[in-house]
């Protein structure tokens, strides 16, 4: 089909959600650049609007129909514009969708999304809805024939666009799809299917490719990444192996992976932590709760007291290591003294920074049908603040005795916050204290946010940062290397190859 007016189509795409859609957003527009798509950042600008959806939290999936609503108008005033909305939200319920935005023309579960371009032709050949599922509801298909049919989304991941493109200087591989633990409250089982691990050649060459866009930095993903496992034939390949195959690949500077399970977490992969240099000493290692009782009823199989021993082991190994968590507050049946447990582990453990939830019950888990969401939203509301509270007073603590510190910081760019108060203070008629230029932001290897002054010529870079001054989650700082003195930005060569290395 040709492009409408001669032109190419246009593409706008919203992502929701967490890394995972991140990359997947990644990959489709990968697949449409490369049949001559051109991104645009508006819905009015667009003949193809995606939304990429959420389905972890009841908020995340109401949040999606809002924003859909954005491209009522336009197709109102285009009829040829198409409207998809993808991810775990179209694969949970897309009844819901067709029904609540008849607009929609376009449906694509997470483990199809290869599928999008040509989905795409589908509807404007016909003006036909398109709906590609893994999990078809008519037909009940069971979870092993979902597994068999992995290997056709693995074609997405092997799309990947080697072209160099906006945010080159850090990049997501997936090792590892889907989840088999059916934590009781969580819809990930049913909308991203069996757990299934990559092949690490693949991961392999897939790093290599991207250091050779610019890449210095790669987080792996996966559910439960720390059980990655990949067998097929041959010797198997365990997260420690994979760890050391990829601290050989030539110019990546930082390996991160998320997220971590703690139920089988082996000390392998502190020990490749502390002795490969490229890995870096950050775990994220949701706990949900400090309870035993909650924990067994979200099936988390892990005790509060095998997580601390897993903590401190790791430790032992890795004794820079920060860690950040997940926790879900107000879950079934939670009393305040469970409660008081969950908020005893903070001080306990003492997290880089926390990720705190509401329960939000989702259909079709186990807790929804066989537990009670019976802690009232007010409560839910109140312990999540308990908890934001405690963690930010733990979090300023170890900040502050950072300062004094000089550390390493991979400078990402301009920090968005900063730019943000620099336009507030424009619009106010104020005058403008610092120039946008001034203010970077990058993190170090243990995740923590840096901001300093500096000059464009830091973007990129390993920059040594003495530290200043401190919040509970951001650092600030001074250059200790003037630019001159820093090594050499890699350069591009003319045939796409690297031609600097960052360190000589
Ligand atoms: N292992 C996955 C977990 C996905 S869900 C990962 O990559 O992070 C992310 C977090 O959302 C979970 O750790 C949990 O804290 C939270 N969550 C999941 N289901 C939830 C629910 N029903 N209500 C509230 N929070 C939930
Ligand atoms: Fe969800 Fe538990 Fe898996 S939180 S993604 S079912 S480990």
């Amino acid at each position: 089909m040709n492009p409408p007016q001669n032109r190419p189509w246009t593409v706008y795409i919203e992502t929701m959600g967490c890394q995972m859609n991140v990359l997947d957003s990644e990959l489709v527009l990968g697949q449409l650049r490369a049949r001559n798509y051109r991104q645009v950042d508006s819905v009015d600008a667009a003949d193809v609007v995606l939304i990429n959806t959420c389905s972890v939290r009841d908020h995340a999936e109401q949040k999606a129909l809002s924003r859909l609503g954005v491209a009522k108008k336009p197709k109102k005033r285009n009829p040829d514009m198409v409207v998809g909305v993808i991810g775990c939200m179209a694969e949970r319920d897309p009844d819901a969708i067709m029904e609540n935005v008849p607009y929609v023309d376009l449906v694509c579960g997470p483990g199809e999304l290869n599928k999008i371009p040509a989905m795409i032709e589908e509807v404007r050949a016909t003006r036909e809805k398109a709906v590609a599922l893994t999990l078809d509801k008519k037909r009940k298909s069971t979870l092993l024939e979902r597994s068999l049919e992995y290997d056709s989304v693995e074609a997405l991941d092997l799309s990947r666009d080697p072209a160099p493109s906006a945010n080159t200087l850090q990049s997501y591989i997936r090792i590892q799809r889907g989840c088999d633990k059916f934590c009781t409250f969580c819809v990930v089982p049913n909308t991203r299917g069996k757990e299934r691990s990559r092949p690490p050649q693949q991961i392999v060459d897939e790093a290599k490719m991207l250091v050779d866009r610019g890449a210095l930095e790669v987080t792996l993903l996966g559910q439960t990444v720390n059980s990655y496992l990949h067998q097929d034939g041959g010797k198997p390949v365990n997260m420690a192996d994979l760890l050391y195959l990829l601290n050989d690949v030539e110019g990546l500077e930082r390996i991160r992976f998320v997220t971590s399970y703690p139920g089988d977490f082996r000390d392998e992969i502190f020990e490749a932590m502390r002795d490969l240099p490229r890995v870096c000493e950050y775990l994220h290692l949701p706990v949900q709760s400090g309870s035993n009782n909650v924990l067994k009823r979200m099936k988390r199989q892990y005790t509060r007291e095998s997580y601390l021993d897993l903590i401190a082991r790791g430790r032992s190994i890795v004794p820079d290591m920060t860690l950040a968590t997940d926790f879900i507050v107000g879950f079934c049946g939670e009393t305040e003294a469970e409660f008081a447990e969950t908020l005893a582990l903070l001080d306990e453990v003492r997290y880089k920074n926390i990720f705190c939830f509401k329960y939000s019950p989702r259909p079709d888990t186990v807790a929804d049908k066989a537990l009670a969401d019976d802690v009232p939203d007010a409560v839910k509301r109140e312990r999540n603040q308990r908890m934001l509270a405690a963690q930010e007073r733990i979090s300023l603590a170890q900040t502050q005795a950072m300062i004094g510190q000089t550390v390493e910081v991979l400078v990402e760019g301009y920090s968005k916050a900063a730019i943000k108060a620099q336009e507030a203070e424009q619009s106010r008629g104020e005058e403008v204290s610092w120039r946008r230029s001034d203010q970077l932001v990058g993190r170090t290897r243990t995740d923590r946010i840096v901001v300093f002054c500096g000059t464009d010529a830091h973007i990129g870079r390993l920059v040594r940062v003495k530290l200043t001054g401190a919040t509970a989650l951001t650092l600030f700082g001074d250059p200790v290397d003037g630019v001159a003195s820093l090594p050499p930005r890699r350069a591009r060569s003319a045939d796409g190859g690297l031609s600097i290395p960052i360190h000589g």
